[in-house]
This record gives C-alpha cells, structure tokens and sequence, in this order.
C-alpha cells in the first residue's frame, strides 16, 4: 500500500476522523504505522526522549535523525516533521532552506510549523515552492516564555478573534491541515466549521477532523499528565515488573535457561575414539 500524502489528509475533511500520533523513533513508527493516518515527529522529542524543560533547545539535526527512523521503519502513514524553534522565524528564505533539507534528507511527506497570522508568508513561500505545510495554532509550546505558558487559549470568548484568524490565515497560506492545540472546547469546534482544510485536535475538541496524542503520554511512559492525555496503558509499570523478573531471574540463575543459550552440536565419535 502506497504512503499516505499531506493531500491525502488534506481530502479527509469532515469525513472519517484522522488517527495521528507521534513517532520519534523506529519502534514506536513499527508499532504505529498500521493504525495511523499521521505520524507527527514532533519536537516535543526534546521534552520525551531527551528531558530538556521546553522545546526550544531542539535542532535541527535532531528533527533529521529522528525523521529519517521514523520514515524508514514505516510505509503507510503521511509523516510531518516539526520545524523546531529558530529555523523557520527569520526569513522565507532561510524557512525554505531548512525545510528542504527536511524534506530532502529524510523523504517525509512534509513539515509542520507553530504561529498564524505572523506565519502567512511562510506557509505560503514553503507551499508554492512545493512543500506541504501542517500549521499549528492555539497553544505554541516553543513560544511559552512569551506567550503565557501552557494556558489552555479561548477560555473568554473576547479572545477567540484571534484564534479564528490565525486558522484562516494558515488555511489561505496553503497549509494542508492545522493543530489546533489546548483551546476551549467551542473554540476549537468553531474553528472546525470555519474551514475547509482537516483540523487535528490536541487537548481541544472530539468534534476536530483529528486527533493526535504523544505516544509516549497516552502509552503511560511519560509522568506529565495534562487533563487531555488518556493514557490507554500502564507500560511504565509494565516495564519495572519485566525489570524486575528479569532482576530476580539473573540473580538466581535462572535465566538464562537452556532456551537462551547456545548448545553444542551433537558430537560423533569415530571407532579409535577421537571427535569428528
Ligand atoms: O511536538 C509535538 O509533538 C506536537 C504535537 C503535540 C502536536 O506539536
């Protein structure tokens, strides 16, 4: 089966509810793919795998290595990779040199950016030169030092103009899709309505065209708990009692048992009674 386009997601509005998560690594792409419609390498990886307080310490190198696992141990699902903090903000130019390299190095399906009306000239530069964009609008994680934190947006509806013009703005700059990430509920619903391109919910509405998670936080591998992960499964735990097994097992020598080593080949003995 072919890989998933951003055109493909794109032509999923108001029809099936798009499945997304994140992949940062080979495993979790492997054990995804099947499911998914969207892998999302994320910058979020910083906070994850590599437990920095915030995404802005990511680089872009790292967005590429983990990109091109992510890409290769998967065929089905469209994978977006974040352009993280200072590589797309300065100039259309310098936007397009850094997401085609993205592009180029890691043959992913294409990126994904943070901001709205700011971000219109850039979404629109990368689009016409051929790059497929995903906006992300709301809540911004790499504009949090500046931008009141990880206060979820739209609360009072004085503040929704705002909200509602950065997603028509992404939308007219040619993104493919939005995420629309920690909005009051109705907010992100309207916004839904408003468009005609698929809005991916995190910490938003069940009425978006999508929804995407942090794999690590809905597998419980995370200890951040934001009221809008539903972790589906303990693997913490399950983890720390394999550990533990496996703990007790070395240290009474039980493992490993005589179905983890290695035997020797049955020997034949030759008549004056030497090997052969
Ligand atoms: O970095 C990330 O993982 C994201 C999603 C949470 C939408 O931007």
């Amino acid at each position: 089966m072919l890989r998933k386009s951003a055109n493909d997601i794109k032509s999923l509005k108001r029809k099936n509810p798009i499945v997304c998560l994140t992949a940062y690594t080979a495993p979790i792409a492997r054990a995804i793919d099947e499911q998914v419609d969207l892998m999302l390498v994320g910058d979020s990886l910083g906070m994850v795998l590599y437990d920095y307080e915030n995404t802005l310490q990511v680089t872009l190198e790292q967005m590429i290595k983990h990109a091109k696992s992510v890409v290769g141990a998967s065929n089905k699902s469209c994978v977006i990779v974040d352009m993280p903090f200072g590589t797309y903000e300065e100039s259309v130019e310098k936007a397009f040199m850094n997401a085609a390299r993205v592009m180029k190095e890691t043959n992913c399906n294409g990126v994904k950016l943070e901001g709205g009306q700011k971000m219109y000239k850039t979404i629109e530069h990368l689009t016409k030169s051929s790059i497929p964009v995903m906006g992300h609008i709301g809540l911004q994680p790499q504009s949090v030092l500046i931008d009141g934190g990880y206060k979820v947006r739209g609360k009072v509806k004085s503040e929704w103009q705002k909200y509602i013009d950065d997603a028509i703005a992404v939308e007219e700059a040619g993104a493919f899709s939005v995420v629309l990430e920690g909005m009051a509920e109705p907010l992100a619903a309207e916004i839904t309505s408003i468009l005609n391109i698929p809005t991916i919910g995190i910490g938003a509405s069940p009425n978006c065209d999508g929804q995407i998670l942090v794999t690590e936080d809905m597998l419980g591998l995370t200890n951040v708990a934001p009221k809008f992960v539903k972790k589906y499964v303990d693997l913490d735990n399950t983890i720390k009692k394999a550990v533990s097994k496996y703990a007790e097992e070395v240290k009474d020598r039980t493992f490993p048992s005589s179905d983890h080593i290695y035997h020797m080949r049955p020997q034949i003995v030759s008549n004056n009674g030497k090997d052969q």
